[in-house]
């Protein structure tokens, strides 16, 4: 297996060049948007005996804003803010992307690993959206190589949701004997993620043969991971072997990484509360549809699909959930930045 880069922007070297640049103004970071800083979480009572919660994201400059707004979310809702480290996962540009979450979150645990993209790109084949096709979508499968032995488990969230609970509660789920903890949707047509080449193969289907549970379909943009057996059963390479097969012996599905993660994970996935990923409120891939919110609580909003919040809020055309998450939109607009700026 090919080596991968780990690159960290320690804490205090981000803290030290925010001090030189000067806090008020935003970092010059190149072709990124600025950003407000955020305000300061702090731990309530009874962290002490708290555990350190890992939570793994991307960072890349299309998502950049929905990747602060996921930060901003899990800060705001959790009990103990200051005992949460991210770890941000990034092709380019690498060292502005770490500037610019330092300047929103100046005392932000956070350490920032490079994405070596070639190592996946020979490995995608085409999907039925560009956006699914991007390297770093495919970060997620390598989160157990890229961070540090030391973490065992680590939450990994897509770049388009808010948390609007205690991520502790996420955190502290069991996974037995599982590999991954996650909402499960049964009632979803699990057929329909896969090719009829797919289903009409001699040997394909059998991969799924022996599970313990029926496979359903689950969203693999929020995923509790135990890495440490991730490592141990080279999930890697399983995940990779099934992208293999789509691109170099047949095509058996249309989407993007989250095939390959229901072929080798389905049914044998620790449920989770749906309440942890209320997703599609981007709207599938039809343009302009609105999605409301799935029966029951909600714990995280979840924009999967084509639609992002930010793009429709700026298009003047939001959905109507899309007003939930507005809150924590760091992006610094033209108007905050001008001296005449007037608050109205
Ligand atoms: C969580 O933060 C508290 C400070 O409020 C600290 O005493 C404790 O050691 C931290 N927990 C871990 C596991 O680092
Ligand atoms: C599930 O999807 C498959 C393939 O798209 C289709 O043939 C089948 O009719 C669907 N089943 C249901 C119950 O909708």
């Amino acid at each position: 297996m090919p080596r991968h880069y780990r690159t960290s922007v320690s804490l205090m070297a981000a803290v030290v060049l925010v001090a030189v640049t000067g806090c008020t103004n935003p970092l010059p970071t190149g072709d990124l948007p600025a950003f407000r800083e955020a305000p300061a979480f702090r731990n309530g009572r009874g962290c002490a005996a708290a555990p350190t919660i890992h939570v793994a994201m991307t960072l890349d400059a299309t998502y950049l804003r929905g990747s602060l707004a996921g930060v901003l979310s899990i800060l705001k809702h959790t009990s103990c803010p200051e005992n949460v480290t991210f770890h941000f996962v990034a092709v380019s540009p690498f060292h502005d992307l770490g500037l610019t979450v330092a300047a929103a979150f100046p005392s932000l645990p956070f350490r920032i690993y490079r994405f070596d993209d070639a190592l996946v790109r020979g490995k995608i084949s085409s999907s039925v959206r560009r956006a699914l096709d991007q390297p770093l979508n495919y970060a997620r499968i390598y989160l157990a190589d890229l961070l540090p032995r030391a973490v065992r488990r680590v939450i990994y969230f897509d770049s388009d949701l808010v948390v609007v609970d205690d991520v502790a509660r996420l955190w502290g789920i069991e996974l037995g004997p599982y590999v991954l903890g996650a909402p499960e949707y049964c009632h979803a047509n699990f057929t329909a993620y896969f090719t009829d080449r797919f289903w009409s193969d001699p040997d394909f289907p059998h991969a799924l043969d022996g599970r313990a549970r029926r496979p359903c379909y689950f969203n693999t943009g929020v995923m509790v991971m135990d890495l440490e057996k991730w490592r141990a059963g080279v999930y890697t390479r399983r995940l990779e072997g099934w992208m293999e097969v789509q691109k170099k012996v047949a095509r058996i599905y249309e989407l993007g990484s989250l095939p390959p993660f229901l072929l080798v994970f389905a049914g044998e996935v620790k449920g989770v509360e749906h309440r942890w990923n209320q997703h599609g409120l981007g709207g599938d891939n039809v343009e302009g549809l609105c999605r409301d919110l799935h029966p029951g609580p909600v714990s995280l909003l979840h924009w999967s699909g084509k639609g992002k919040p930010w793009l429709r809020l700026d298009a003047g055309r939001p959905c109507q959930l899309d007003g939930l998450w507005e809150p924590y939109d760091l992006l610094l607009r033209r108007r905050d930045q001008s001296p005449f700026a007037v608050d109205v």
